[in-house]
């Protein structure tokens, strides 16, 4: 049999903040279930991902956090890889789209599209910051969406609704940089002309044929996805920009395009191809095999993209040419938090690397819990009560007690050998059918999407094994009739090799200690549905089963949900400090003990300051740290004069790495206090007695 090839994708995350447990229940888990599932099917998969590192979402935090966007995307790149690792997401690569492979590729795409004259470029009139002299696309502006009247819709996107807009789309418009409202300037840009592609795509997505030749089945993609694009269709597709005035991102290949990028949205759906190319390099395979004939495309991803996924790309791919177009786009709706939405800024969220730090050995309960309530058709809600709940009725007292029944009982009737069957009774029979059935039934609902039924039938086949034991009672026939024994145990134990088939895509790290108990290796997905996977005589494991799933205490959850309190209560300070018209940055991320140390601070006293030339905010100070006397630079000359400065103690990082500033080597940073009305002090020792070289820690 010819295996298929798939791609399947998961929407690329911004490297902008961490990942939350929204954001694995709704396209990273299920993605990865269904990519193990193919695996297991012998199916010849691409399975990728990266950091999305372009795009104002990026800009705008580098900005928010005072730093470079380089310095975001590096941060945030290396934490969410890190976490995707340690929870098992079995991505075959994560890349990330500032690879100089990126960039080539999607300059290429670009420059294809642009000779084939794909775009229409246009001069218009766009909104423009006065204030900072720059043009507002995307996240750059908000305002009131027109279609479902939220008042937080950006320039490119309502996440509420989801519709696709433009930033003269929006009701009352305000830049986010500086609050005001924007003007209008005239600026060029290449757009889209999405209008000219209505008819094909009404087909495609209704009906799934292109130019009269079936692609896809449309009974499969969901209704949300269909219904979504047929309406925006439906209201009218417009031109679309392609590209934007800014300096983060790819740049226009094509001359004359100085000061302009692709829009992050080109760039990132081609980080899928680049990504596939990358793996293929390093894995001496082509990468065209897997985006051309009949490679089935999969993309994973959250409703707030199903635009960009299911008209979008589609639209570019085609016009590219020779590239296959998705099958699918399961899309998911969203998670609530313990009754109120994930917020980043308002760090209502269980951050996935947070609990993994602290929760290595809990893994495949958290696989398990984020599965049963997964987003599929409507949103959802993670409480630590559910988690408890699911975790200990279904995982421990349903999957465990089976397999640890199963296991033990054979250890002490069987001395851990696979007992041989004698004639069965009706029982039997009718628990050898229903075995048989629920493989079949997992994959059918696995190949439709619907993943979180598939880990629910699993689980009715671990209550089968339960409901046969108790039907049975072995342990009470042990006494008079240990030849019956022999026939419900190899029953019972054929059902446990089942179960380390059947979870494995949703709980690898169970199902291969299940296999462990039995000593089995891995078992293929063809023998699922047998009553014969393992021969009369085969020995177990020699050990004792070990607690396959432990459960979880309620001092547990009420740990978890105090955490959740605290950054709650923490945000009403925040907040009650905003209404008073003083507005404080939220606490940082948690850091270290090692971390701090690693900072050398020490008292200075500064010996010479003079203005820094053609600069108006630069002074140039020689400061004494008592190891040496170095020159520091600091940004700070419109609010001090040099006389003002020199004999002054102030506090000085010393082992921050060197900049060259203005062309003047600065060893060092000078710390300061600002207060809300923008006013700096110097941070001094109080007492005189203490001199420069002083430890500060
Ligand atoms: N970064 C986007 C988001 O988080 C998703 C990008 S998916 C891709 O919403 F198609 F662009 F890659
Ligand atoms: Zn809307």
């Amino acid at each position: 049999m010819k295996n298929n090839k798939y791609t399947v994708t998961a929407a690329l995350p911004y490297a902008n903040g961490p990942l939350h447990l929204g954001h694995v229940a709704g396209v990273y888990l299920p993605a990865d279930i269904f990519v193990r599932f193919l695996r297991m099917k012998k199916e010849d998969v691409a399975f990728v991902c990266a950091s999305d590192e372009h795009g104002a979402a990026i800009t705008l935090r580098a900005k928010k956090e005072g730093t470079t966007p380089q310095e975001i995307v590096d941060k945030y790149h290396g934490i969410n890889q890190k976490a995707f690792a340690d929870f098992g997401i079995s991505f075959d690569i994560y890349s990330r789209t500032s690879n100089e492979i990126h960039h080539q590729t999607a300059s290429d795409y670009f420059k294809v599209l642009e000779d084939k004259g794909s775009f229409v470029k246009k001069t218009t009139e766009q909104y423009y910051d006065a204030e900072f002299e720059q043009f507002l696309a995307d996240r750059y502006i908000t305002g009131t969406c027109p279609n479902c009247s939220n008042e937080n819709a950006y320039g490119d996107q309502c996440e509420k609704c989801g519709s696709a807009l433009s930033p003269l789309d929006l009701i009352n418009p305000v830049s986010t940089l500086s609050g005001n409202t924007p003007i209008l300037k005239e600026t060029s840009h290449w757009f889209l002309p999405m209008d000219k592609h209505e008819e094909w795509l009404r087909t495609w997505i209704k009906e799934g044929k292109l130019d009269g030749v079936q692609q896809h089945d449309p009974k499969l993609w969901r209704n949300q996805v269909n219904g979504q694009c047929m309406s925006w269709i439906d209201g009218g597709l417009h031109p679309r920009a392609m590209t934007r005035d800014l300096d983060w991102g790819v740049k226009v290949p094509v001359e004359g395009a100085d000061g302009k990028v692709l829009y992050v949205w080109l760039d990132a759906p081609i980080g899928y191809i680049s990504a596939t190319k990358e793996w293929a390099a390093k894995n001496d395979k082509n990468w065209e095999d897997y985006w051309t004939g009949d490679s089935k495309l999969i993309h994973f991803i959250g409703k707030d993209n199903i635009v960009f996924h299911a008209i979008i790309f589609p639209i570019l791919l085609k016009e590219h040419g020779g590239l296959v177009l998705p099958d699918n786009v399961p899309a998911y709706e969203f998670l609530n938090l313990e009754g109120d939405k994930f917020s980043t800024s308002r760090n209502w969220a269980v951050w996935l690397h947070e609990y993994m730090a602290e929760n290595p050995d809990k893994i495949d309960e958290l696989k398990y819990v984020l599965t049963s309530i997964a987003p599929e058709s409507k949103d959802a809600e993670f409480t630590w009560k559910e988690y408890q709940a699911r975790i200990n009725n279904e995982l421990a007292d349903i999957l465990g007690n089976f397999v640890n029944r199963a296991v033990v009982l054979t250890h002490k009737y069987f001395d851990a050998k696979v007992p041989s069957r004698g004639e069965l009774t009706a029982v039997d029979k009718d628990v050898i059918a229903q075995m048989a059935e629920f493989p079949p039934k997992i994959e059918g609902l696995i190949r439709k999407y619907k993943i979180r039924e598939a880990q629910a039938e699993a689980m009715n086949f671990a209550r089968l094994g339960n409901k046969y034991l108790a039907e049975t009672e072995p342990w009470k026939l042990a006494k008079t009739d240990m030849a019956r024994v022999e026939t419900i145990m190899n029953i019972a134990l054929q059902i446990t090799a089942n179960l380390t088939i059947v979870f494995a895509p949703f709980l690898p790290g169970k199902a291969s200690k299940i296999a462990e108990f039995l000593n089995c290796g891995t078992l293929d997905w063809n023998l699922a549905g047998s009553a014969e996977i393992l021969a009369s005589g085969h020995a177990l494991n020699e050990n004792k089963p070990s607690i396959l799933v432990s459960k979880i205490e309620d001092t547990f959850v009420e740990a978890q949900v105090a955490k959740l309190e605290a950054s709650r209560a923490a945000q009403a300070v925040t907040a009650s400090a905003t209404n008073s018209n003083i507005s404080h940055n939220p606490q940082k991320d948690e850091t270290t003990f090692d971390d701090f140390t690693k900072m050398d601070i020490r008292v200075g006293e500064i010996l010479e300051a003079e203005k820094v030339k053609k600069s108006d905010k630069l002074l140039k100070m020689l400061v004494d740290t008592g190891l040496d006397k170095r020159t520091i630079v600091s940004g700070i000359a419109e609010h001090f004069a040099p006389e003002d400065v020199i004999g002054k103690k102030v506090s000085v990082l010393m082992n921050l790495a060197p900049r060259k500033i203005r062309g003047v080597v600065s060893e060092g940073m000078i710390l300061l206090a600002e207060n809300s009305n923008g006013e700096l002090s110097f941070v001094s020792p109080e007492e005189s007695s203490f001199n420069a070289g002083s430890e500060i820690n």
